[in-house]
């Protein structure tokens, strides 16, 4: 029996697709995720400032396009998923001014003609949570070279390739001391280096799972270099000590990287 082909940038779209309205109802305006390990600092490394012109890659249900909008920023969202955007149009910011700073488009970020059509002159991209959805990320990287204006910047934010993704397994042990028994949870990880696409869940209980394209941070990174971009900031995001339920007892360890590339002036 031959193998059957590994799922491509059509199976991610479809999936999304299928997901949109439970993604859109789970997610809202931020749940935890997005509010306490991707946005605080995504917004830190932007330093968008009232007038400035952000592309948003893969921008789901427009939450970061609100989010912006409302502080003066005009916003370009794009997402290669029909239904997404249709809930993006469906929420307003019940302030039409602000409302009419946001423009969504429906783009694939994998094809750099369409990506390179959207113009140019962006002050700022970002794409949070979704380079691992994409089948590829070259073309992205080779596009905002041309979108953002020089010395502009791109941030992003990913499952940590190291800790977090279906090559990384939670594992728990309980060890008796005189204290009482202790509990510890671990990341096991294997293949890091193996690039490789696997399905998962984005939200635990959506109607279909999605590909994860696993990247380590060289295949991450070199393509963004290799299209000029440069790095000058990195952060590593874990939900604070103390906080209790998945990923929140693993100490130590960030489920999520933001990176910023810039592309040089
Ligand atoms: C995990 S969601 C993140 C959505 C949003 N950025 C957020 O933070 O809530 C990933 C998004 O990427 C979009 N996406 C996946 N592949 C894409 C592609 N090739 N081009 C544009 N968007 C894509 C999906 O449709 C989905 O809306």
């Amino acid at each position: 029996m031959p193998d059957e082909p590994a799922p491509g940038q059509a199976e991610s779209t479809r999936a999304w697709d299928v997901n949109a309205a439970f993604w859109d109802a789970r997610m809202g305006e931020g749940n935890d995720w997005h509010l306490q390990l991707v946005w605080p600092e995504t917004e830190r490394l932007l330093g968008l400032a009232p007038g400035a012109h952000l592309l948003d890659v893969g921008c789901g249900n427009g939450l970061t396009c609100r989010r912006v909008a409302a502080l003066g920023v005009r916003v370009t969202g794009i997402d290669a998923s029909a239904l997404m955007l249709a809930h993006a149009a469906a929420r307003s910011l019940g302030d039409p001014a602000a409302d009419a700073r946001i423009t969504y488009r429906r783009v694939d970020a994998t094809d750099e003609a369409a990506l390179r059509a959207l113009g140019g002159g962006f002050d700022a991209a970002c794409a949070n949570m979704v380079l691992m959805d994409l089948a590829e990320v070259t073309p992205l990287y080779r596009a905002l070279g041309h979108l953002l204006r020089p010395g502009a910047p791109f941030v992003f934010s990913v499952q940590h390739p190291a800790f977090n993704g279906t090559h990384a397994v939670h594992v728990e042990e309980t060890e008796e001391t005189a204290g009482g028994l202790v509990r510890r949870a671990f990341v096991k990880v294997r293949g890091y280096l193996a690039d490789r696409v696997s399905y998962g869940q984005a939200i635990h209980g959506q109607p279909v799972p999605q590909p994860y394209f696993h990247r380590s941070l060289q295949s991450l990174l070199r393509p963004a270099f290799e299209a000029g971009l440069v790095l000058d900031g990195l952060v590593e995001s874990a939900f604070p000590e103390g906080d209790t339920g998945r990923w929140r007892d693993l100490d130590g360890l960030p489920p999520v990287l933001i990176v910023r590339l810039r592309r040089p002036r």
